[in-house]
């Protein structure tokens, strides 16, 4: 499986600190934050990486990962998104990456405390389809919300105002190649960009997505409240290791 981290977008939530440069590249604790979502595709296995970026800092990505030697890689991919499409319209732009393969997508502002290998282990097993991490979280309002119906997820609402459940849906997807031709017969949300749940919610109605339960904490980082959230919470994890060793 191949894997490609979203990191375009104007970051306009945290206007004036993404004014000179993008909002990926902000510090998360001790590491700027791309780092994060790169380490957990790397944790899962998965060593063919696409950066999908844009605006006026683009070049800063390579200058900052070069060939992802700090992660052990020994090449990176680069793309650049014109303008502000969306997520859905950033991922179109790894179609010629995947070329065919499954692809395992996360944004380029989510940070996880714990492990995506098995969920993306049983996606490597699954036939087609899509596959989705869900976690439980107390403001669910802010994300795209899953609707589930025992086993199976029946719908996906983006920031609902009444969400129909606590279970955020996570900024890392599961996806086959035919993810493409899903996205080409989007039209845009009422905030003007292709919405990656759309693309879920395409193969919800096709029978062909499951979905697994995140462990450990979860948090995005593009408002000033998830971006202090997110330093604090791998601060906090960083010094239980350091405990944890020395003890
Ligand atoms: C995006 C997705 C949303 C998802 C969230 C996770 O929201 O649209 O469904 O729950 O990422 O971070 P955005 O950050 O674009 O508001």
């Amino acid at each position: 499986m191949k894997g490609v981290v979203l990191a375009g977008g104007t970051g306009s939530r945290l206007f004036p600190l993404t004014k000179i440069t993008n909002k990926h590249l902000l510090p998360i604790y001790d590491k700027p934050m791309i780092y994060y979502p790169i380490q957990a595709l790397v944790d899962a296995g998965i060593r063919d990486i696409l950066i999908v970026t844009g605006g006026k800092n683009a070049g800063d990505f390579l200058r900052l990962l070069a060939n992802g030697k700090h992660f052990g890689l020994t090449h990176i991919d680069y793309t650049y998104q014109e303008g502000e499409g969306g997520i859905a319209d950033a991922l179109a732009l790894a179609e010629h990456f995947a070329d065919g393969h499954k692809i395992c997508v996360i944004l380029g502002d989510n940070i996880i405390e714990g492990s995506i290998r098995e969920a993306v282990d049983d996606f490597r097993k699954q036939p087609c389809g899509a596959k989705i991490l869900l976690k439980e979280v107390p403001d669910a309002e802010r994300f795209g919300v899953a609707e589930i119906a025992g086993d199976r997820i029946i719908n996906i609402e983006e920031k609902p105002k009444r969400p129909k459940s606590n279970y955020a849906v996570t900024g890392i997807y599961m996806y086959d190649d035919s993810v493409f031709a899903k996205v080409r017969t989007l039209v845009p949300s009422g905030r003007g960009e292709l919405e990656i749940t759309d693309v879920n919610n395409a193969y919800i109605r096709e029978g062909t997505m499951s979905f697994a339960y995140l462990e450990g904490w979860w948090t995005d980082a593009g408002t000033f409240d998830s971006l202090l959230r997110a330093g604090n919470l791998v601060a906090q994890s960083a010094k239980g290791r350091t405990a944890e060793g020395g003890a």
